[in-house]
């Protein structure tokens, strides 16, 4: 007889026919922390140069050890890799580049024996062009799946008989957001690539299937998922000119068409339709969106998302004259700060944040807001961890941040993959001549993409022991010195660093639920803000800088005195006066 499942009724549980006993919480939302694989990019399991399933298994530990409690995946599904993924070809298959649903399933049951669920990325503004649905529809002006996609008649043609776009609109991988599809004689929209086009979800048929394949995989165990630019699926159903377009710029026109008129209508009906029945927790990408915006989408009452990640805060750095994020200049701390504590204060008891410097979008951020120089990287990576983790709201950790991975500066164009600065390339340098060609090398390598994907720097061996064949994109030649066979088992790295903080997140609710003061906003080198719950005060004071700074702020009232929870420089500080040495980081608590 197994003891551990039949337990004999102990004294005081109530007989049967009593009553029932309270169900189990939920999981709360607001104690998550997120893991960002980017599959592609993390192991290889099989010599083939490609991440894969298989490979995110074998290195569980490492991202349990953290302590985060879900893993969100880039997408797995079967796709013809035009945006690495994010050009879905069937929404219920795995990528035979990344395995199988076996492996997908043995994914989902390891992570769960660990404590951890896997969040899939949810990409349904659009599909592949490859996508069954796609190819139907293109197939004639009459076929049931035409109306899947957005398709337009020309706004009329030109003398050498070229037929007009329906609209000026750029997308954010080509010139135009429309392709002519000369079979059918109409064009399509796709706000990404050509092989990307954007779903109509102004159809309920498209917006059942939807529903459909989310239930196919929360049937298969995943917890959640974050959402592709999930703000841009309610496009309305009149297309104007993007006036920026036509007064000469060349961004994007996705911002014309962000929280569009149906969209929370759409998000509602998902959340009755499918997340309600299950045990879920959400992320929307929503670019173009505001504090205002954000109360929307993810106010407790609303019933939509859990939380969002807002871009801006990513968008402080860009190009000053209007040409996107290419540039190579460095964010103002004061407005970095104000941007966040705008964040925090707006969402404050109403809704919930996202807490993240990385993604797979995003340059490495100790390059970026830190100083990668060999003798500050791991005390400023570090010292942004710090910074970020006792913020209010989810933080999310990308891969290879939590060794203090950085930029990379690759020689050739060639040496690079993605479909963003390729066409960014063409855009400013070659078509466009904004840019040399030199000066566009300096920004991809500040502000590229490939910064985030290079592969995961496991150990010294060849290849940073990301694959024993050729990897796919370059490994970046700092891998002798920085990996994770280095980094982890160092109490001063920046792993134990960030394992400490979630480990703290865990212990104190002030963190989950303390309140929100930025100390010092105007201070150009130091990031101080406190958090308060009844009669705790979590004081955060940092140095983003490579000098000593005093506070520049008398140290708050608390109702009893600091301790010191964590620091990052030896020896560990006194008092919470003491000056900052540089890049320090420290975490106080009183009460
Ligand atoms: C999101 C993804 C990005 C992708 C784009 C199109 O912004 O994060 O990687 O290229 O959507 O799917
Ligand atoms: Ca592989």
């Amino acid at each position: 007889m197994n003891h551990d499942t039949h337990t004999p009724a102990a004294a005081g549980t109530p007989a049967a026919g009593g009553p029932a006993p309270a169900p189990a919480p939920a999981p709360d939302f607001r104690r998550s922390v997120v893991y960002q694989v980017y599959p592609r990019s993390f192991a290889d399991s099989n010599g083939d140069g490609i991440g894969d399933l298989r490979g995110i298994t074998e290195h569980l530990d490492h991202i349990a050890g953290l302590g985060v409690t879900d893993i969100w995946l880039s997408p797995v599904y079967a796709s013809p890799n035009d945006d690495n993924g994010y050009d879905i070809s069937d929404y219920r298959a795995i990528m035979p580049e990344f395995g199988t649903l076996e492996d997908f399933d043995e994914l989902v049951a390891a992570a769960r024996e660990r404590g951890m669920r896997i969040i899939m990325d949810l990409v349904v503004n659009h599909t592949s062009d490859e996508h069954e649905w796609f190819r139907q529809s293109r197939s004639s002006r009459e076929n049931p799946y035409r109306d899947y996609y957005i398709w337009r008649d020309p706004a009329g043609f030109r003398d050498d008989g070229t037929p007009i776009p329906p609209t000026n609109w750029v997308s954010c991988f080509s010139p135009s957001a429309w392709e002519w599809d000369e079979a059918t004689g109409q064009f399509y929209l796709h706000f990404f690539s050509t092989k990307q086009p954007d779903l109509n979800w102004e159809n309920p048929r498209v917006r059942e299937e939807v529903y459909a394949l989310m239930r196919f995989w929360l049937d298969r165990g995943v917890g959640g998922f974050r959402m592709d630019v999930i703000n841009a699926i309610s496009k309305g159903e009149e297309f104007v000119d993007d006036p920026r377009v036509s007064a000469g710029g060349r961004e994007s026109s996705l911002y014309l068409v962000a929280n569009g008129p149906r969209v929370h209508e759409f998000l509602q009906e998902m959340r009755r339709e499918v997340l309600d029945h299950y045990d879920t927790i959400t992320v929307g990408e929503t670019p173009g969106t505001t504090v205002e915006d954000g109360l929307k989408y993810a106010g407790f009452a609303r019933g939509e998302l859990n939380m969002v990640f807002t871009f801006e805060h990513m968008m402080l750095d860009g190009n000053p004259e209007g040409y996107g994020k290419w540039w190579d200049g460095r964010v103002s701390l004061p407005a970095l700060k104000q941007n966040l504590a705008h964040w925090q204060k707006g969402l404050e008891g109403r809704a919930w944040n996202s807490l993240y410097w990385n993604n797979h979008d995003q340059p490495r951020v100790v390059s970026r807001f830190g100083d990668d120089r060999p003798e500050y990287r791991v005390r400023s990576a570090a010292m942004l961890g710090t910074v970020l983790h006792m913020l209010c709201g989810t933080p999310y950790i990308y891969q290879g941040e939590e060794i203090g991975m950085t930029n990379v500066a690759f020689p050739e164009l060639s040496d690079y993959d993605d479909i963003e600065q390729r066409n960014a390339y063409h855009q400013y340098v070659t078509d466009g001549g904004i840019f040399t060609h030199e000066q566009m090398m300096r920004y991809i390598a500040h502000r590229g993409r490939d910064n985030a994907r290079t592969p995961m720097q496991w150990d010294a061996s060849e290849n940073a022991g990301f694959t024993s064949g050729t990897p796919w994109l370059r490994v970046n030649p700092n891998y002798p010195d920085i990996n994770a066979a280095a980094d982890r088992p160092d109490p001063h790295g920046v792993y134990q660093h960030y394992r400490r903080l979630i480990e703290l997140r865990h212990r104190h609710e002030v963190i989950i639920s303390g309140d929100f003061e930025l100390l010092d906003p105007e201070d150009p080198h130091t990031f101080s803000y406190v958090r308060r719950l009844g009669e705790q005060t979590l004081l955060v004071t940092a140095n983003v800088s490579d000098e000593d700074r005093a506070l520049p702020f008398p140290v708050p009232e608390a109702s009893g005195p600091f301790t010191l929870l964590n620091s990052n420089v030896d020896p560990a500080p006194e008092a919470p006066d003491q000056p900052l040495r540089p890049y320090e980081a420290r975490i106080w608590l009183a009460g």
